[in-house]
C-alpha cells in the first residue's frame, strides 16, 4: 500500500562527527512511546542522508539493505514506507536505528570523505491508526537518545568493523535502559526534496556457498585461508564462527588471484576493502555487515586460530529487479558470455548504474549506462532503476544545460562538467531506450525538456560548422572510443570529432521521434532539419565519395554505418572497409565502449553476418570469449585485463567487473535467438521474431517477460531445416521474419507456433 507522508520531524542523528579521513561508530537512535489501545494500521516512513536500518520492538523493519540508497543528497533523497502493524504492541513499544556513512559522508568518488555531509542524519514518521481511526504520530525530534554501536567503522568502500562485545542487547526494544544515552542533535532542516523512490530497494538477492577454500597457512598465532565462490559478484559475506571473546577475523577481498594465489588487490586502487570482526564469546556467532558491499570473487580470512571452525557464505547483493530475460544456445562458452553479462548487471545495478563494484570509483558513468541499457533491459526489468537514474541525471544537469559524466552528481574532480560524446548523450539514449522497451511515454515527457537544453547547450557551445568536439573549439572533446585497441592512450584511435558528430546526428534523429510521440510538431521540423545538416557536415568533413572514412578505425565505420552517415551508395564500400580491418587483424575486433554495442549489428545488417559470428565465436585475444576462456565470471573492463603474455594490464584501471562490453547481449537475444522490438510499436505490442542463425550454432533460444507476458522463440537447425517455436503472448501480435530473406515473413497472433523452412532457397 502506498502511503506519503509529510514529514512533520526534525533530522536527527549522533553528536559524534567523524573526519574527512575516518569515520566514528555508527550511532544507535531510539524513542521509547506507549499505545493504550488496540490499533488498526502502522507505517512507518522513513529515510537518512547516509543509511540506517530501523528496529521497532527489537524486530528489524522490512528486507531492504543500504537504503535508502544514493542521490545528490544537495538536492533529493528517498524515503521508504513500511507497514508496521504487526512489530507494534499494546503498551510500552519501542523504535530505534543504527546509521551507517554511505555514500552521504563516506569515501565516494576518489574524495576525501564527507562529500555531502559530516555525519548522517535520520528522518522518521510512525503514523499508528487506532481501532476507532484516531491517529497517533511518533516523529523525529530532541526527544530521542543516540550512543555508539558496535559498528565502530562503517565505509562503502572501506569496509566494515564491528566489536560484538560492544553490543547493547535489546537497543531497539521497549523497556530497555537508555538512562546513559545522550540526547541526540537536531539538524537544520536541509533544503532538499524527500520524496518517494521510483526505484527498486537494494536487497540480499541470493545467497552463494563457496566453491573451495585454499588453506594458505595455519599457525596457532594467526591462519589464512582463502575462500572462493566461483563467481564474481556484489555484495559481502555471512561469517559463523567459534572464536574466543577479543578475537578479531580479518576479512579481505578479491576479484582475482595473483598467480602466487595471494589476493590480487592492486586493481581496488584506494578502496581499503576489509572487514573486520570481534568475538563477544566462545559460542558460535554469525555477522554480517550492515553497511558496506565489495566487489569480488575470493576472501582471504586472517585471524582464525588452528582447529577454529567457521563457515562463511556470499551474500549478493543488488537493487531488486524482476527477471525478465533468458537465453541459451548450443554453444557453451556463449551461454557463459550470458551468465557473465548477467552478473555484471548484477553487480552494477546497486541502486545506481555504476561502472564497476570493487575498485575506488563505483561511480554513475553516463557512458556506461547508455552503452548497456539495450541489454539490461532484456534481462531485467529496469525501467524504475532508470527513472530513478534519469532523475539523479537530471539533478546533475549544469544550468547551462551540460550533462556531466557521472550521476549522481558529487564533489569530484572526476565529475567534469560535461561528459562528452557518447557519455552526456546518456540523457537522450536512456530515455528513448526505456520507451522503446517499455512503452513508457512517461519517461520522455518528464526529460523533454532537460533532454532539449542539453541539444541546445551542445549546438551553442560545442559545435563549429555542426561538427561537435571540433578541434578547433579546443575544449574537451569526450573520452574517444574508451579502451579501444587502436589507438595509444585510453580513448582509442577514432578521432573525437567525429564521434562526437556521430552522436550529435544520432542525438537530433533521437529527438524528432521524441518530438514525434509527444506531439511537438514545430520541434519534429526543427530536429528533422538540424539532424540533416549534421549528417551533411558529416559527410562533408570524414566520408569520401567511396565511402571510405577519415582515420579508418573499426568504430568509425561502425559508428556512420549505424547511425545513417553514410550516402546509400558508398554503404557497401564502407561496410567492406570495417571488414578489410577484422580480416588484417585476423577475425579480430578493435573497438571500444562507443564502436562495440553496434559492431555486430552493423556487420550483420550490411551482408556480413558471418564476419558477425567469427568475432563472437572468437576465442583468442580480443574477443569477448578469451576472457572466459581464461576464466572470466563477469565482463571485464578491458580486452587485455588479463593476457597470458602481459599479465594483469596496468592495476590504475582494471575492473574485472564492468558491464560495457555486455552489451552484446541484446545482439544474442535479438539476431542470434532471435526476439526483438518493433520501434513502430514500442513496448513489445507487436514482436519481431526475425532470428539470423549463422556460426557454430544449431539451436537458440530466448524468452523475455513483457508487460503483456512471455514472449519466446526457440529454434534449431536439423538436416537442412530450420525449426522454431514462438510463443506470442496475449494482447500482442507478432511478425515472422523466416532465415532466408527470400521466404515471406509471416504474421503471427497471440498463441504458440510452430514454423519450419528448409534452409536451402528452393
Ligand atoms: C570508468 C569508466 C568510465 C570512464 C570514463 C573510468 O574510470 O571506469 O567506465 O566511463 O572512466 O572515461
Amino acid at each position: 500500500m502506498s502511503h506519503a507522508p509529510v514529514f512533520h520531524g526534525s533530522w536527527i542523528g549522533s553528536t559524534s562527527v567523524g573526519s574527512p579521513f575516518w569515520g566514528v561508530p555508527a550511532p544507535y537512535v531510539r524513542k521509547s512511546f506507549v499505545l493504550d489501545r488496540p490499533i488498526q494500521k502502522a507505517f512507518l516512513s522513513v529515510t537518512a542522508l547516509g543509511l540506517y536500518e530501523c528496529e521497532i520492538n527489537g524486530r528489524k523493519v522490512g528486507d531492504m539493505t543500504l537504503s535508502p540508497g544514493w542521490t545528490n543528497y544537495h538536492k533529493r533523497v528517498y524515503f521508504q514506507t513500511h507497514d508496521v502493524t504487526d512489530l507494534l504492541q499494546i503498551g510500552d513499544n519501542a523504535i530505534g536505528a543504527i546509521l551507517g556513512d554511505g555514500w552521504y559522508c563516506g569515501f565516494v568518488a576518489l574524495q576525501p570523505r564527507q562529500s555531502y555531509g559530516d555525519r548522517p542524519q535520520f528522518l522518521a514518521q510512525l503514523e499508528v491508526t487506532m481501532a476507532e481511526g484516531e491517529v497517533f504520530i511518533v516523529v523525529t525530534d530532541e526527544s530521542w537518545k543516540t550512543v555508539a554501536s558496535p559498528v565502530l567503522q562503517n565505509d562503502l568502500l572501506a569496509g566494515e568493523t564491528y566489536d560484538a562485545r560492544l553490543e547493547k542487547s535489546g537497543w531497539s526494544a521497549a523497556g530497555f535502559a537508555d538512562g546513559d544515552w545522550q540526547s541526540v542533535e537536531v539538524f537544520q532542516h536541509p533544503k532538499l526534496m524527500v520524496e518517494k523512490s521510483p526505484a527498486p530497494p537494494v536487497r540480499r538477492i541470493g545467497e552463494i556457498q563457496p566453491v573451495a577454500t585454499i588453506e594458505k597457512s595455519a599457525s596457532s598465532s594467526g591462519g589464512l585461508a582463502i575462500i572462493d565462490f566461483g563467481q564474481n559478484f556484489s555484495g559481502r559475506v555471512r561469517l559463523t564462527v567459534r572464536g574466543s571473546r577479543g578475537q578479531t577475523i580479518k576479512l579481505r577481498f578479491a576479484e582475482v588471484l595473483n598467480p602466487d594465489g595471494t589476493l590480487y588487490t592492486e586493481n581496488l586502487r584506494a578502496a581499503r576493502v576489509t572487514d573486520y570482526y570481534t568475538c563477544k564469546s566462545s559460542e558460535e556467532e554469525v555477522w554480517e555487515p550492515r553497511f558496506t558491499f565489495h566487489g569480488f570473487r575470493y576472501v582471504e580470512i586472517s585471524g582464525i586460530k588452528k582447529g577454529q571452525s567457521f563457515q562463511i557464505l556470499g551474500v549478493v547483493l543488488h537493487s531488486d529487479m524482476p527477471v525478465t530475460g533468458r537465453f541459451r544456445c548450443s554453444h557453451p562458452l556463449l551461454n557463459q558470455l550470458q551468465q557473465n553479462i548477467v552478473w555484471g548487471q548484477k553487480s552494477n545495478f546497486l541502486d545506481v548504474p555504476t561502472d564497476c563494484p570493487q575498485r575506488d570509483e563505483r561511480l554513475g558513468w553516463t557512458g556506461d549506462a547508455q552503452v548497456f541499457i539495450r541489454t539490461a533491459c532484456f534481462n531485467m526489468n529496469v525501467r524504475g532503476f532508470f527513472h530513478k537514474w534519469m532523475q539523479d541525471l537530471r539533478d546533475a544537469q549544469r544550468p547551462n544545460g551540460a550533462v556531466p559524466a557521472i550521476a549522481p552528481d558529487c564533489d569530484s574532480v572526476q565529475n567534469i562538467e560535461e561528459g562528452g560524446p557518447a557519455w552526456a548523450d546518456a540523457t537522450i539514449i536512456c530515455p528513448w531506450t526505456i520507451y522503446l522497451c517499455y512503452g513508457d511515454v512517461q519517461i520522455l515527457a518528464d526529460h523533454y525538456d532537460s533532454m532539449k537544453r542539453f541539444l541546445e547547450f551542445v549546438t551553442l557551445n560545442r559545435c563549429k560548422n555542426n561538427i561537435r568536439s571540433h578541434p578547433d573549439l579546443n575544449k574537451f572533446g569526450g573520452f574517444g572510443d574508451w579502451l579501444a585497441l587502436d589507438g595509444s592512450g585510453n580513448e582509442g584511435g577514432t578521432a573525437r570529432d567525429l564521434i562526437g558528430t556521430a552522436f550529435y546526428a544520432y542525438d537530433t534523429e533521437i529527438m524528432s521521434r521524441i518530438a514525434t510521440v509527444l506531439g511537438r510538431e514545430e520541434d519534429v521540423q526543427h530536429f528533422t532539419h538540424l539532424h540533416g545538416r549534421i549528417v551533411e557536415a558529416f559527410r562533408r568533413r570524414f566520408v569520401t565519395p567511396d565511402g571510405l572514412m577519415a582515420g579508418g578505425t573499426q568504430t568509425t565505420y561502425v559508428l556512420a554505418l549505424h547511425f545513417g552517415l553514410i550516402p546509400e551508395a558508398a554503404r557497401a564500400s564502407a561496410a567492406k572497409e570495417l571488414v578489410r580491418d577484422i580480416e588484417r587483424r585476423g577475425f579480430h575486433l578493435a573497438t571500444g565502449f562507443v564502436g562495440t554495442p553496434y559492431l555486430l549489428e552493423v556487420l550483420g545488417k550490411n551482408g556480413y553476418l558471418d564476419i558477425a559470428y567469427k568475432l563472437l565465436e572468437q576465442e583468442t585475444f580480443p574477443s569477448w570469449l578469451f576472457p572466459i576462456k581464461n576464466g572470466a565470471t563477469t565482463i571485464w573492463e578491458r580486452w587485455d585485463g588479463w593476457t597470458p603474455e602481459k599479465g594483469f594490464q596496468d592495476k590504475d584501471m582494471n575492473s574485472f567487473n564492468h558491464y560495457a562490453y555486455g552489451a552484446v547481449g541484446a545482439w544474442m537475444y535479438g539476431v542470434v535467438a532471435g526476439l526483438d522490438l518493433d520501434p513502430e510499436q514500442p513496448g513489445y505490442q507487436h514482436i519481431r521474431f526475425q532470428p539470423r542463425p549463422g556460426g557454430s550454432i544449431t539451436w537458440a533460444e530466448a524468452s523475455l517477460q513483457t508487460a503483456r507476458g512471455e514472449a519466446s522463440i526457440r529454434w534449431e537447425i536439423n538436416e537442412g531445416v530450420f525449426r522454431s517455436s514462438v510463443k506470442v503472448p496475449v494482447g500482442t501480435t507478432a511478425t515472422y521474419y523466416p532465415p532466408l530473406e527470400s521466404e515471406s515473413p509471416v504474421v503471427l497472433k497471440a498463441g504458440f507456433h510452430d514454423l519450419s523452412w528448409p534452409l536451402v532457397a528452393g
